[in-house]
């Protein structure tokens, strides 16, 4: 079967398509129902199915290949190399299941999970997965205020964490931060879980903070039984950034997730069980979730966690790993690429990559000179894949798994089975169907399996925000701006709203005003993405300072704009950081008072501001002109 029919299948008959698709996950009882979309836009799939995430990943693989490698972990920071079969990798989650209940989590609760790109952060989140609590993991380069913000929100009854972490040599400590996150949330967790790998010294809280050696030392022969969950059950939140400070908890179900991870690989990925799967993600973002952690697993692959850069030692480091482990699907995003392309190109070459099938690349636009420059280094197919947190698998791709297509350089490609993508007037709603007129990319319900099912605790905010915000119309939004050509192909081309993506991070350009903000040298600040050659985009932020006399004081503003930056790194992290704050005497706004944050992230790319008729002093964004031109 071509693609197009294989799609026209997925959208005209989806219960006959995804019951298929159901058939390459276990089941404790079937469903009953595949989709309900009774209750628009909440989608829920494969009702009154029981099953677990943990079981497929993890359990189910122990008849057919209990010494198969499934997780190699690999540490250039700290020099580390762990390989763990099956057989030991449930081994490590019973354990890390039988820690979690003595410390009182069950079925239901939340358990945040803070840490490393270590072994012990896959064991804590299949260890929820197989008691049926829901976890919720927060990026280790997230600081204090984002972690506190989280906290809040997900309550947690457990928090695991690590000592710290390490970034090109550099040690990050964790436990500090965590303390601090702990101290600003008004919400406090019963039981705090510490894997130390002895890399930075950590204070306890008594009867507050545990550590893992000895408590896993008291659990090692746990034999915990996965808990059957229902399939439209939480397996986990994943908190990410949109237009309004606060980071939303996108939620996302057991059985649907398991089921579209699960067809993806096979579809999308080909992903074979037996071969090695190594995504350069991390267990903080949804890429580390669908693919480090639970799509190679489900298929019964070999996943490479891998913590440390990609040109340390040197930049060929990631080759070798493929030879070595004879990697044949690999996972990437194009800053990764684009730092590489710096390095000898010679590195391609050096290693025997004949294992390799295809590199997926996601989470920003892909360049063409990035596209081709590494498609011809290393010789295999280079497959551009856009989605978002909210989705768990990729939206627009090529599903190679059904039928190979040319890819189009410059496009992710087109609309996976069970994805109704359409491309909107922003404003009026209309459907665009002309080719290449530009609007906003929406997807109609019913969402497919695997799709966020809401926003943790808070229905009315997913409905206002995702299914709300084009007029007139029922759809969601992706707060992307798109086209499609003549062949059906999409093109992405930024955001609609104020989410930035520095280096392939999702950031909300709200949070980081805040928290520049909370500076007592601070008045005011805009903060926008400007285009970046490496990072894709990068923060700048422009800031009217509480004394004057900084603006006409250089040595002043330079102090300054360091104290802004330290405060955003200890509040926020260092992956937030604006590349530069200015100082100017006045922000651009509309007479109304809104800041024209488009207006001035054009001026900084040094394209036209467009219209600027309701602009209240035309003399602000003179002054951000002149601070790239001056
Ligand atoms: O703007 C799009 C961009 O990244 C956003 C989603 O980021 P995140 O939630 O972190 O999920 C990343 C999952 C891979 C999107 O709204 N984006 C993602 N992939 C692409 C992309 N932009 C262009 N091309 C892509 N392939």
């Amino acid at each position: 079967m071509g693609y197009a029919e294989f799609y026209r299948r997925s959208i005209d008959a989806p219960d006959a398509f995804w019951v298929e698709q159901a058939r390459l996950i276990d089941w404790h009882e079937p469903p009953r129902r595949i989709c309900d979309d009774s209750r628009p836009p909440f989608t829920r799939w494969f009702v009154g199915g029981t099953t677990n995430l943990c079981h497929n990943a993890v359990d189910r693989h122990l008849r057919d290949r209990p010494d198969q490698p499934a997780l190699i972990w690999v540490s250039t920071e700290t020099d580390g190399e762990r390989v763990y079969s099956f057989r030991e990798l449930h081994a490590e989650v019973n354990r890390t299941a039988a820690m979690l209940k003595s410390l009182g989590v069950g079925k239901g609760d939340r358990v945040l999970i803070y840490m490393p790109m270590i072994p012990e952060a896959a064991f804590a989140m299949l260890a929820c997965a197989r008691i049926g609590a829901i976890h919720s993991v927060v990026f280790g380069g997230f600081a204090s205020v984002s972690l506190a913000s989280r906290i809040e929100d997900a309550e947690p009854k457990a928090i695991v964490s690590a000592d710290g972490g390490s970034r090109a040599g550099k040690v990050i400590a964790y436990k500090p931060l965590l303390d601090e996150a702990i101290r600003l949330s008004r919400y406090k967790p019963q039981a705090v879980l510490l894997a130390d790998r002895g890399l930075a010294p950590m204070e306890r809280v008594a009867g507050r903070d545990h550590d893992w050696a000895p408590l896993r030392e008291k659990h090692l022969d746990a034999q915990v039984p996965c808990e059957w969950l229902q399939s439209t059950d939480v397996s986990y939140t994943i908190y990410t950034s949109g237009t309004t400070g606060r980071p939303k908890g996108v939620q996302r179900d057991v059985g649907g997730y398991a089921v579209a991870l699960a067809a993806s690989m096979e579809l999308i990925f080909q992903g074979r069980a037996g071969e090695t799967y190594f995504s350069t993600s991390d267990i903080g973002w949804v890429v580390g979730h669908s693919y480090i952690v639970y799509g190679p697993l489900i298929a019964g692959m070999s996943t490479i966690m891998y913590e440390g850069l990609p040109i340390r030692p040197d930049a060929g480091i990631w080759w070798q790993l493929v030879e070595k482990y004879k990697v044949t699907v690999m996972f990437s995003a194009p800053t990764a690429v684009r730092v590489l392309k710096k390095q000898d190109p010679a590195f391609l070459k050096k290693y025997d990559l004949s294992s390799l099938r295809g590199l997926f690349l996601a989470g920003e636009p892909l360049d063409e000179p990035t596209a081709r420059w590494i498609g011809d280094g290393l010789g295999v197919p280079i497959v551009d894949n856009y989605w978002q947190t909210e989705s768990g698998w990729p939206i627009l791709t090529i599903a190679n798994g059904v039928e190979p297509k040319p890819a189009k350089l410059g496009s992710p490609g087109v609309p996976m089975y069970g994805y109704k993508v359409k491309i909107l007037h922003e404003s009026t709603g209309e459907e665009l169907v002309r080719p290449n007129e530009k609007g906003v990319v929406v997807i109609e319900g019913p969402t497919p399996p695997g799709f966020m099912q809401t926003v943790w605790r808070d229905d009315e905010r997913f409905v206002r925000t995702y299914w709300e915000s084009i007029p007139g119309k029922q759809v969601y939004s992706t707060f992307d701006w798109g086209i499609r050509d003549e062949d059906g192909y999409f093109y992405i081309l930024g955001r609609t709203d104020d989410v930035i993506n520095v280096a392939g991070h999702r950031l909300g350009t709200r949070e980081i005003e805040e928290s520049i903000s909370s500076h007592p040298g601070v008045a005011e600040v805009a903060v926008v993405g400007v285009a970046d050659p490496m990072k894709g985009q990068v923060a700048m932020a422009f800031a009217i300072p509480k004394d004057s006399a900084v603006l006409g004081d250089a040595a002043a503003a330079l102090k300054l704009e360091g104290d802004v930056m330290k405060v955003v790194d200890q509040q926020l992290g260092a992956v937030a950081r604006p590349s530069r704050v200015r100082f100017v005497s006045l922000l651009p706004k509309t007479r109304s008072g809104k800041l024209l944050r488009r207006a001035i992230q054009a001026v900084c790319e040094g394209r036209d501001p467009g219209d600027l008729t309701t602009i209240e002093d035309p003399s602000a964004l003179q002054q951000i002109k002149d601070l790239f031109n001056p």
